[in-house]
Order: C-alpha cells, then sequence, then structure tokens
C-alpha cells in the first residue's frame, strides 16, 4: 500500500484537522510530541502527514507532493493552483472585505484610481477589476495590512476579517463584503484518480464530522 501524504496549514488548523482525523481513526503519535519535526508518519496505516505555511499547501497538493491538503479558501483563492477542492470543513469562518474610514465609502464606490493596499493581490484583482470593473493599483503587504489607510498608504484595503476587532481598534470598518472563507479539504488531481477508495472515504468522514458546524 502506498502512502497517503497530507499537507496541513502549520498552526491552529492543524491542530483541529488532526483532532477530526484521530476521530475517524487516522492518528499520528508522532505528531503529538512536541519538537521542530516537520514531517510524521503513521506506519501501520500508510499515512504521511506535513506541516508547511498555509500559501505552500496548495502547491505541494498541485505538484502531487502531498496527495491531500487543508488550507483555508483564502489561500486557495489568493494560490489560484490546479487541484481540486473536495469539502467545506465549515471551520475557521471569517470573511475577505474591503475596509477602511467610512468615508471612503464614497470614493469607494465611483472612483476609478483607488490605491488598495492588501496581502492577496490576485483577489483584490478579480474583485475590483472582474467584479466591479474597476481599474485599482494595488500595493502588496505582508501584514498588519490595517495599517495602510491610517498612514495614508492606501485608500482602502483588502483582508480577511473575523471578529472585526483589528479595524474597530484602528477606527476602521468594512465597507463592502467579497467572499465568506473557511477551512478546505483539497486534492491532488492525480491522487483523486489512483487513491479514490481511500480518499472518498476521507471526505466522508470529514463530511460527517463537520456538517453539524454549518
Ligand atoms: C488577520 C487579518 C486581520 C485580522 C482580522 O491578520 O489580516 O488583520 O487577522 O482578524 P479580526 O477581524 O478578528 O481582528 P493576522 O492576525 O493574520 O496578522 P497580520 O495582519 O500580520 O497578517
Amino acid at each position: 500500500m502506498e502512502y497517503i501524504t497530507f499537507a496541513l496549514a502549520k498552526g491552529r488548523l492543524a491542530d483541529i484537522t488532526m483532532d477530526l482525523l484521530e476521530k475517524m481513526g487516522i492518528t499520528c503519535e508522532e505528531m503529538k510530541e512536541k519538537s521542530r519535526k516537520l514531517i510524521f508518519t503513521n506506519e501501520e496505516l500508510k499515512y504521511k502527514f506535513f506541516l508547511a505555511k498555509a500559501s505552500d499547501v496548495p502547491t505541494y497538493v498541485e505538484y502531487g507532493a502531498a496527495d491531500i491538503g487543508i488550507v483555508g479558501k483564502d489561500t486557495i483563492l489568493e494560490e489560484g493552483r490546479n487541484i481540486y477542492e473536495v469539502l467545506n470543513l465549515n471551520t475557521g469562518k471569517c470573511k475577505f472585505a474591503v475596509a477602511g474610514y467610512a468615508q471612503a465609502k464614497e470614493k469607494l464606490q465611483k472612483n476609478n484610481d483607488l490605491r488598495v493596499a492588501t496581502k492577496y493581490p490576485n483577489i483584490a484583482k478579480e474583485y475590483f477589476y472582474n467584479k466591479k470593473h474597476q481599474t485599482i493599483e494595488i500595493v502588496k503587504l505582508h501584514g498588519s495590512v490595517e495599517l495602510a489607510p491610517i498612514v495614508g498608504l492606501s485608500d482602502v484595503i483588502v483582508d480577511i476579517v473575523e471578529t472585526g476587532s483589528t479595524l474597530k481598534a484602528n477606527g476602521l470598518e468594512v465597507l463592502e463584503d467579497i467572499c465568506p472563507i473557511s477551512a478546505r479539504m483539497v486534492v491532488n488531481r492525480v491522487s483523486m484518480k489512483l487513491e479514490h477508495e481511500r480518499i472518498a472515504t476521507i471526505i466522508n468522514g470529514l463530511q460527517k464530522l463537520t456538517e453539524d458546524a454549518k
């Protein structure tokens, strides 16, 4: 039997995923020990698990370095990789939104030379160019994007909003909703055919466990 390899976005999502898999009898004792190790194996059941930066998970899955990936919809949309998205895990729920000062609302509706700061340039382009048919300038940042309108770097931001507390604490607000986000299971296209039975069992098991969270 070949190994089925999981690429997990490291952090809370990886912990949630391992808890769900454990409920289905897919365990990995090695992973519970605190270490700097990046890849873990269950020899008996022939599973491998590795922890990766979230934005790299779709890449590992597209190239077949992992058969299955568990990652946020935000990353899937931004990376645009050729992979199957097979299941919504209904966890890690948040949304993409355009945010800024309330005064930016008018400019946002009319203006064609808005400056938008974001960690997600592809999502911002898709929204403004294809959905709103607006021409914008994108400024790519790597974090603390809320700073951009405050210091005058951009008119608005495109970012993830979960509780809304970061916006609120900085006097900003949601101006437009873009789309909801949650954790998803993705599968390599070839693995889906070659390991169909084992992967379908995992999809069905996870689906049963996460249906209640809808
Ligand atoms: C994310 C996101 C927002 C914040 C939203 O940032 O980019 O800044 O969380 O969460 P809230 O609505 O619950 O306040 P993250 O914590 O990943 O850090 P970063 O800004 O450095 O990327």
